[in-house]
């Protein structure tokens, strides 16, 4: 039994996708969320800024002493859990393996889509991670940069014209590819759940990467007996910009669910 919190970060608050699933399977536990929404979005930038930026995520999150630290960032694990990992001596999960397993798992022809953030996709992590899972299968990737705005701006629902044609732009070549699995690489896309298996086809298997790896850390923490006993947990808020936008954005990743009390830090510092 470990009664230390456990430090979620993101690049900004999509990630709250992933804390939402954390708190749902470990009411018990303690957490610690950090959204750097001061330098968000990550997903455009180069891999050395992103590794940078991800160590001084973790730095913070650590100054609260936590028994483990996960990554719900697309764009970060894709860029830098072994970086991470290295400098680390606790458990650090990513979405990357989890969300490759899962694929690997699922689909029944051999053939994976992948959309994420430009630097997701650039770093051609899951390529790598499904190439050693099973070498038969064939990962098409491809970038959806214009999906983070248009999420943020509240236009993922179906029926809504913009996000509908963009879609369908970029998931197209996926269909004309026939795969029949498709690994939602990035933490807002899970909002965009509908649109895409609209536009897919309900028959393609949709992979929400903050679920399957919120689910990874929770049987690999127990495990190794690093679980708490106590029957209510708590969540503490942190962000790098204005807590102002917080309670706004917070409600659409939440879907409703009231975040909680938000507190500013300087990231720089870190
Ligand atoms: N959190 C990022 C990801 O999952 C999306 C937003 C960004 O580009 O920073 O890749």
């Amino acid at each position: 039994m470990d009664p230390r919190p456990i430090g979620v970060f993101d690049s900004g608050l999509g990630g709250l996708t992933a804390l939402r699933e954390l708190r749902r399977l470990l009411p018990g536990e303690h957490f610690i969320y950090f959204g750097d929404t001061g330098r968000v979005p990550y997903g455009g930038k180069g891999r050395e800024i992103i590794q940078h930026y991800a160590r001084q995520d973790v730095a913070f999150l650590r100054s609260f002493d936590p028994k483990a630290i996960v990554i719900a960032c697309g764009t970060v694990s894709a860029n830098a859990l072994a970086e991470l990992t290295g400098d680390n001596d606790l458990p650090i999960f990513g979405v990357v393996g989890p969300a490759a397993q899962a694929a690997a798992a699922a689909t029944r022809n051999g053939r994976v889509g992948v959309i994420a953030t430009a630097a997701s996709i650039r770093s051609g992590a899951y390529e790598g991670q499904i190439a050693q899972l099973a070498p038969r299968i064939k990962v098409c990737p491809q970038a959806c940069p214009l999906f983070v705005p248009l999420v943020e701006n509240g236009r993922f629902r179906p029926g809504d014209k913009v996000v509908e044609l963009v879609a369908e732009e970029y998931l197209a070549p996926l269909r004309q590819a026939g795969v029949d699995t498709l690994v939602l690489g990035c933490t807002h896309y899970p909002l965009l759940r509908a649109v895409i298996a609209q536009t897919m086809g309900t028959e393609v298997t949709l992979i929400d990467t903050g679920a399957v790896c919120a689910d990874h850390a929770v049987r690999t923490l127990s495990a190794q007996g690093l679980l708490a006993d106590r029957a209510q947990g708590s969540c503490r808020y942190f962000v790098s910009d204005s807590t102002q936008d917080f309670a706004r954005l917070a409600s659409i990743f939440l879907e409703g669910d009231i975040a909680g009390e938000v507190t500013r830090v300087e990231i720089e510092n870190y």
